[in-house]
């Protein structure tokens, strides 16, 4: 069974760009047996900005944590978890001013946990994450891909990286609010690359 956990962050729910083309891709996988979607929309899950304290939480060994540190240093032991659980990690992504929507931002803020899913070493970060690959969705009213305004890019790769994931695939649908021709083609152009990516 190949467990895909599937992120969605549009701030317009199933009707997004970034939305429709990650579940234009998993209707053509999700339709085998030995595969398992679990989705999770962050931009409906609304977790807040890190705090001093539940990083603190993390950092005290679970025996010794108040029932509120443990409260919350369960909200990213569980992410950790969901994450953890998936061989593939569906990410749809739309672009926010310049870059990931904060929602998503929150969301790795409680996957990136120091001894869990990656350390340091002396040559530098391991990842601790292993066998996952991750396929990215990523939605833009403008055009950015390749180059250095697409800050989105470099930081996905990089992130999921850090914790282990290098095996990193991006569909883009650019130029979606320049104009309804630009858009269609955009479309089109990412409905080619995920028959592609889906073609077995
Ligand atoms: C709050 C907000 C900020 C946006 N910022 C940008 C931006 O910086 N660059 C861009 O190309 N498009 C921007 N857009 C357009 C979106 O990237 C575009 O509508 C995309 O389809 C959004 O994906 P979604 O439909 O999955 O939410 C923005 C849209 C919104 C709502």
């Amino acid at each position: 069974m190949k467990t895909v956990l599937a992120i969605f962050s549009s701030l317009n729910g199933i009707q997004g760009n970034s939305s429709k083309l990650a579940n234009e891709y998993l209707s053509k996988i999700e339709n085998n047996d030995s595969v398992r979607v679990n989705r999770v929309d962050v931009a409906s899950l609304a977790l807040p900005h890190l705090t001093g304290e539940e990083m603190q939480a993390w950092m005290t060994e679970p025996s010794k944590r108040s029932e509120s540190q443990q409260a919350l240093a369960n909200v990213s032991d569980d992410i950790v978890e969901t994450v953890k659980a998936a061989d593939e990690i569906v990410l749809a992504v739309p672009m926010y001013n310049f870059g990931i929507p904060s929602s998503l931002k929150a969301y790795f803020d409680r996957i990136a946990r120091a001894g869990i899913t990656f350390k340091y070493s002396e040559t530098g970060p391991v990842g601790l994450l292993e066998n996952k690959s991750a396929t990215v969705f990523a939605a833009r009213g403008g055009v950015y891909a390749g180059s250095d305004f697409d800050t989105q890019t470099p930081y996905l790769k990089h992130f999921l990286n850090f914790i282990g994931i290098s095996d990193v695939k991006f569909v883009y649908a650019e130029g979606l609010n320049m104009g309804e021709e630009k858009a269609n083609s955009a479309f089109a152009e990412a409905n080619e690359k995920i028959i592609e990516l889906t073609r077995g």
